[in-house]
Formats: C-alpha cells, structure tokens, sequence
C-alpha cells in the first residue's frame, strides 16, 4: 500500500500532531508523516516529529518580508519532500490567498468549536460566553478565507456546568485527538474531496 505523505504544520504544543503520528504508526492507516514545519523554532510539538524520527523543519515567519514570501517557502518545503495533504494542528499563521487556492482540497485544518460557531482565537471563551450546551471541535477543508472551509467532520462535547475555557478545552482537545486522525484517513483514502467548494463523501 502506498501511503499518502502527509506534512504537518505547528507552532506550539503539538498535541494534535502526536495524535496524528500515533496513527500513521499502524502501518495499515493510509497516510503517512512525511514532514513536520514549525514557524516557531521552540514549539514543544517538535519534539515529537524528533522523538518519532521524522524530519522536520523550521520555517520562520520573522524572516520573510511579507505573507506570500513566508508561504512561498512553506511551499517549497512541501513541494520538495513531495507532500500530497497538510494538515494544520495549531499553527497560528493565516495562509496566503495564494497558499489555499494551490493547495486547494489538500490542507485540511482543525478548529476547537462546532464551526461556523466562534471562529478565530479565544474560542472556548467564546462558547462559553454565548451560553451554548454543547461545544465542540471541527476539521474542515482549507480556504482563503479563515476558519470557513467546508467541514469533513465534527465531534460535539457537552459544556457543564462551572466550566471554564480551561476545562471545556481539554474535553474537546480529547474528541480533536481522534477527530483528526479519522478526518485524515477519510481525506487519503479519498472517501472524501473538495470539489466546487463543497465536501463530498464517496
Ligand atoms: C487545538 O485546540 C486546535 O484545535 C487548534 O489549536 C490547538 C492546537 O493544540 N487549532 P495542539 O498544538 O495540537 O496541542
């Protein structure tokens, strides 16, 4: 069988993207993790790709002019070591115009929230704030357009009471840990594309 060489984008701690390695462990799951990009040189989530023996990269924004120069070179990465998907596990960079149009229905990203609800940063304060009883976490196609891509899968959690970001968070990072794995073995087996901008299911 051959695996579809997946790479890996991060910029902190990297729990998404150990899940992600856990997975391609078995050497039946269709995706393989060829490549982990990091724009932070520290984020802890390294040390996985490390620990794993798979190579990884360190690509910073703070060295380029401008967003298209940054992702010209994550391209280039990518290109180089042949990556058919990425995946977005915490990277906190937005992609260029550019980026998601070439990479159109090959990165996918995921989200802490039952999308289209709370898009963007503090999320889970965001839930909580609205009052919803159930949250949640959400992986999606990636478009030019922030955290509004057409969804492959989702996995909801109650919210409780006396929760706070903190606790919610890790009740939903535990449905992300086997959300993610599950979107990407969809995505490579092709049991799911993006095609005219809808997500369709084979
Ligand atoms: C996760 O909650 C993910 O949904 C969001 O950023 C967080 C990354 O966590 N996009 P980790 O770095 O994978 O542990």
């Amino acid at each position: 069988m051959t695996r579809v060489r997946t790479a890996v984008l991060i910029s902190g701690r990297g729990t998404n993207l150990k899940s992600l390695i856990d997975a391609c462990a078995d050497p039946k799951f269709p995706a393989e993790i060829s490549l982990v990009i990091s724009n932070v040189a520290n984020a802890g989530g390294l040390d996985y790709a490390r620990e794993a023996g798979i190579a990884f990269k360190v690509i910073s924004h703070k060295d380029f002019a401008s967003r298209e120069e940054f992702d010209a070179a994550i391209d280039a990465a990518l290109q180089q070591s042949n990556i058919q998907i990425v995946c977005l596990a915490g990277f906190m960079r937005i992609l260029s115009d550019w980026f998601a149009r070439r990479w159109d229905g090959r990165v996918l990203n995921i989200h802490p929230s039952l999308l289209p609800a709370f898009k963007g940063l503090n999320v889970h304060q965001q839930a909580l704030d609205a009052g919803v009883q159930v949250a949640g976490c959400t992986v999606h196609f990636v478009v030019p357009e922030l955290d509004s891509g057409p969804i492959i899968v989702q996995a909801s959690v109650p919210v409780l009471p006396g929760d706070k970001a903190e606790t919610l968070a890790a009740r939903i990072l535990e449905k992300e840990h086997k959300l993610y794995p599950a979107a990407l073995a969809m995505v490579a087996e092709g049991k799911v594309k993006l095609e005219n901008g809808r997500v369709v299911f084979a």
